[in-house]
């Protein structure tokens, strides 16, 4: 499925990403800067923090308690179109999302 990122500064990355990649991994191994992922997918450290398109919003997975209390550690503000990049796996009914990144992670 397609996945466009947004860096802060305005940048965009087209990528298609394999099922079952989390917004993390694609964007680590797609030199999307953005995004630091520093606990590897753990739901431990908030880096991975993005905002996604309002399109999107209701297509993704409920929020679990362990991304809710990590969402409220993020360095940028949370929204509420905040989420994890770990915890949102690619699926083809999310194809052409479009996520943008925060200014910082860390
Ligand atoms: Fe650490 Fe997502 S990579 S919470």
């Amino acid at each position: 499925p397609k996945v466009t990122y947004i860096e802060h500064d305005g940048r965009r990355f087209e990528v298609d990403l394999p099922e079952g990649w989390s917004l993390m991994q694609g964007a680590l191994l797609n030199g999307v800067t953005g995004i630091e992922g520093e606990c590897g997918g753990s739901c431990g450290c908030a880096t991975c923090h993005l905002y996604v398109d309002e399109a999107f919003v209701d297509r993704l997975p409920e929020i679990a308690e362990a991304e809710d209390e990590m969402l409220d550690c993020t360095v940028a503000q949370r929204e509420a179109n905040s989420r994890l990049g770990c915890q949102i796996k690619m699926t083809p009914d999310l194809d052409g999302l479009v996520v943008r990144l925060p200014e910082e992670q860390s």
